[in-house]
């Protein structure tokens, strides 16, 4: 049967990439972003739904899952891609509004999704979520710590949905992404080469030293990843973390 995706944030950059490996499977995609004015019309054509939701909006996100329903009937794969930067801040400087916002988004957001999607894959006898969170869970870049937190909690609670959901079929797995070649990590690294005069070659060394590979990943290993631990062949893994990084680890 044609599986039945939806994929956060998947306007632009990795979720984007996610949602083009599953189309070439055959898949039914469904797509959403805070960012409305992303979708072209080529977009609205491709996908079975494009949606503007803030998944940190229980209203924006119970519409979008009534409307995949009348669409598709039900949901089979779930990537909670969704997960913004938050502050670069000393913990003291972090304002409490900005602190939650983050937490909202990267995390509540997940929950909300989850939440709309697992009724629906109990009552059909399995489905898959795979959570994003990041290789910073590896690294904890400093003065990133709602970041780092937010992450940490999404892993946090891919274990504890595995462990519930398994009898039900439903796999929860997370995938963590390492330094991406997309819009979103060219941007940090060309603002800081402006900052700091350094060249943009030199700022991208500075994230790459744990990285075995040495090198950027594609937007497309990310939908690779997805795609394997969404299909049959890994209908026995769940509960792990699969880093795509390129073998980041500290070397000192
Ligand atoms: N870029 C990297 O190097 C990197 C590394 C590790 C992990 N990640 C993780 O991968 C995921 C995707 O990152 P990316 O680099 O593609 O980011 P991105 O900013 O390029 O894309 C994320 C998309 O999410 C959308 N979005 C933001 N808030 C939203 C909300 N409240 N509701 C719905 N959509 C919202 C944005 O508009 C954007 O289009 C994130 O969870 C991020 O933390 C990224």
């Amino acid at each position: 049967m044609t599986q039945r995706v939806l994929i956060t944030g998947a306007g632009d950059g990795i979720g984007l990439g996610i949602a083009g490996e599953f189309l070439k499977t055959g898949a039914t995609v469904f797509i959403c972003d805070v960012r409305g004015e992303l979708f072209d019309e080529e977009m609205r054509r491709t996908f079975a739904g494009c949606y503007r939701t803030d998944v940190g909006s229980t209203d924006d996100v119970a519409s979008m899952f009534e409307d995949i329903r009348s669409k598709a009937g039900g949901l089979d794969v779930l990537i909670n891609n969704v997960g913004i930067a938050g502050p670069h801040a000393g913990v003291e400087d972090i304002d409490l509004a900005d602190w939650e916002a983050t937490l909202r988004v990267n995390l509540t957001g997940a929950f909300l999704c989850i939440k709309e999607a697992v009724p629906h894959m109990k009552a059909q006898g399995g489905g898959a979520i795979i959570n994003i969170s990041s290789v910073g869970t590896l690294t904890v870049p400093p003065m990133r710590s709602v970041y780092n937190t937010s992450k940490w909690a999404i892993e946090g609670l891919t274990k504890s949905l595995a462990r519930e959901l398994g009898p039900f079929g439903i796999s929860c797995n997370a995938i963590l992404p390492g330094i991406m070649n997309n819009n979103r990590m060219r941007g940090i690294m060309e603002r800081r080469s402006k900052h700091e005069n350094r060249d943009v070659d030199d700022i991208a060394g500075d994230y790459l030293k744990y990285s075995a590979m040495g090198r950027l990943i594609e937007v497309e290993e990310i939908g690779h990843a997805a795609v394997f631990l969404a299909s049959d062949k890994a209908r026995g893994i769940t509960s792990q973390f699969l880093s795509v990084c390129g073998g980041t680890a500290y070397e000192d």
